[in-house]
């Protein structure tokens, strides 16, 4: 079964309260979004395998880790996950960056795709999928079920704050997926937004308020 992890650090929770703020600015939101994602990148890839490695330093000789052949891809669900790929591949260098194109039908919060674009050897990479808000969770199960189209096996999914709707939903449709967030929310209001949340964050990120 995939777990839930909330990320509890004082500093993942002061920055969150900065982005959840309606006074803070684009330019300052879009940082902080890319800050909140490398931290929880960090604990994300926790379990990474390592390796011993025969290295010198200017001292001595020394068996030390290194990552272990594991290749890593990054999957930004289009627009507001773009906002976190920044801070993932400021940890993850090598990672390489599948998109997923999806917006929320107004009207019926279902999700709709409109862009599709993998690296070619995607089945081979662990993926995280990057989104800031785990709403409905229509848009992360859909996200999840195209990724898992390729063959991919291990998928997590990381989002800045989810709505209790969400996070249940992934775990009945997606129950091998762990999932990462800073904060599960009160609730989902009538029109699908997080309560308190902080707004659209495709908005937020890219100033289209
Ligand atoms: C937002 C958000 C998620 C989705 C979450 O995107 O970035 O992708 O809503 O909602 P859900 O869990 O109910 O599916 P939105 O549809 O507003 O598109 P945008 O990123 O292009 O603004
Ligand atoms: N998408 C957002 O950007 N914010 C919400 O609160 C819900 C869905």
């Amino acid at each position: 079964m995939g777990e839930l992890h909330v990320l509890d650090h004082p500093l993942l929770q002061h920055k969150l309260t900065v982005i959840r703020d309606k006074n803070t600015s684009v330019k300052e939101f879009r940082e902080i979004v890319s800050e909140i994602a490398m931290l929880m990148c960090y604990e994300a890839t926790r379990d990474l395998p390592v390796e011993d490695v025969e290295i010198e330093t200017p001292v001595s000789k020394a068996t030390v880790k290194r990552i272990a052949g594991k290749k890593l891809a990054v999957v930004p669900i289009l627009r507001a996950g773009l906002g976190m790929v920044d801070g993932v591949n400021r940890l993850v260098p090598n990672a390489k960056v599948g998109h997923i194109g999806l917006y929320r039908d107004h009207d019926t919060l279902e999700p709709v795709t409109y862009y599709c674009k993998m690296p070619n050897d995607i089945e081979e990479r662990d993926v995280l999928i990057v989104d800031p808000m785990l709403a409905t969770g229509g848009s992360a199960e859909a996200a999840i079920g195209f990724i898992k189209e390729y063959g991919c096996k291990n998928i997590k999914l990381m989002c800045i704050i989810a709505a209790p709707e969400g996070v249940e939903r992934i775990r009945n449709s997606h129950p091998d997926v762990d999932i990462y967030v800073a904060n599960v929310d009160e609730k989902l209001n009538e029109h699908g937004y997080i309560v308190p949340g902080l707004g659209d964050a495709g908005d937020r990120i890219f100033g289209t308020m």
